[in-house]
């Protein structure tokens, strides 16, 4: 065998970068469509399409929208919708009854979707920050996110959207042990199909900003989500919960947010070797869109390159706002 290590001029690097036909010859990752989930967030009321401030080009959807919104991704090509509800401040509550709620804009536009697009995988959101009048993931007791009592209340709400129709549950709450709690309880009502994305490592991240404006939980929310999230200093600890979420029964497991995170992504994946997620957040959003719009940036390929970084980084998919945009331009 020639040794390896390439001497100039026998080895010329670019004579395979020299066209697009040998560049794509040699291509080691590919994008496309299949690969996004679509967060779409929902709001009451119908015909309405209201923008989200501080993620420029993203709406806040009513359930009929969201339905139409539907039929588009399905013809781009996109395989999944993520659901997270904007709900109005008077169903707010300590108790986050509204989680559970049959009726609630979750379960609502997760059965519009099926009826509009039986294919579209509906994927829902297990938290109770969207519902709390106290902005957190979890119940709050003197000043404290409870665990134990908040998987009980997560339990309701994965039900709640099984019954509804959700495909994928994706627990973003962070709370121990609820992995093994929903599981149980979704084989024990016949939702043994029912798969489950976790959010095993979620940090507890300042790019999560214009999410909280987008489900309108950064007015209620005091103090930070430190106790529950992980440190972003830590790495062997995302290891650690997502092998404890694969053995309570994850079915797919998640990094978030994605673009500051991709050394974890590839651990994970090289790690675990299981369907792999990245979410890029609405932060990594902002950064990208709000640049673009004022011209700083190219903001097709700068969409593109991103995502085409969560793949090369071992991901199998990425949760993005990008989605219905890059699929248009990836289907040419
Ligand atoms: C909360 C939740 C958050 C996101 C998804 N679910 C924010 C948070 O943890 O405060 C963030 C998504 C994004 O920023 O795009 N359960």
């Amino acid at each position: 065998m020639r040794p390896m290590t390439p001497t100039f001029p026998a080895h010329r690097p670019r004579r395979l970068r020299r066209t697009e036909g040998l560049r794509a010859l040699v291509r080691e990752t590919s994008l496309g469509p299949e690969d996004f989930i679509w967060p779409v967030f929902v709001r009451d009321g119908e015909g309405i399409e209201e923008p989200v401030p501080s993620m420029p080009g993203v709406v806040r959807r009513s359930v009929d929208k969201v339905a139409q919104a539907a039929r588009e991704a399905h013809a781009l090509g996109i395989p999944a919708i993520c659901l997270f509800p904007y709900t109005d401040e008077e169903k707010k509550t300590e108790d986050c009854a509204e989680a559970w709620n049959p009726d609630n804009l979750s379960n609502r536009a997760t059965r519009a979707i099926k009826d509009a697009v039986p294919d579209m995988l509906v994927m829902t959101d297990v938290a109770l920050d969207p519902y709390n009048s106290l902005g957190h993931d979890g119940f709050v007791k003197d000043g404290y996110i409870v665990n134990d009592r908040t998987v009980d209340a997560l339990v309701k709400q994965t039900l709640s959207q099984a019954r509804a129709g959700a495909d994928i549950i994706g627990p973003s709450d962070m709370m121990d042990s609820r992995i093994a709690a929903m599981r149980d309880a979704l084989e024990g009502e016949g939702f043994q199909n029912v798969a489950i994305l976790s959010y095993a490592a979620k940090y507890a991240s300042a790019f999560y900003g214009p999410f909280r404006d987008a489900v309108g939980a950064s007015g209620a929310l005091k103090g930070d989500k430190k106790g529950y999230q992980m440190d972003p200093a830590n790495s062997d600890e995302a290891m650690r919960m997502i092998a404890r979420d694969l053995a309570e029964g994850a079915d797919m497991v998640m990094i978030k947010p994605g673009m500051p995170y991709l050394d974890i992504c590839r651990r994970a994946k090289d790690s675990f070797a299981v369907p792999t997620f990245a979410y890029q957040v609405s932060g990594e959003y902002a950064m990208l869109a709000g640049a673009a719009e004022r011209g700083w940036l190219d903001g097709d390929r700068v969409m593109l390159e991103s995502l085409m970084a969560f793949k090369r980084a071992g991901c199998d998919g990425v949760l993005t706002y990008f989605a219905p945009q890059a699929a248009r331009i990836l289907n040419g």
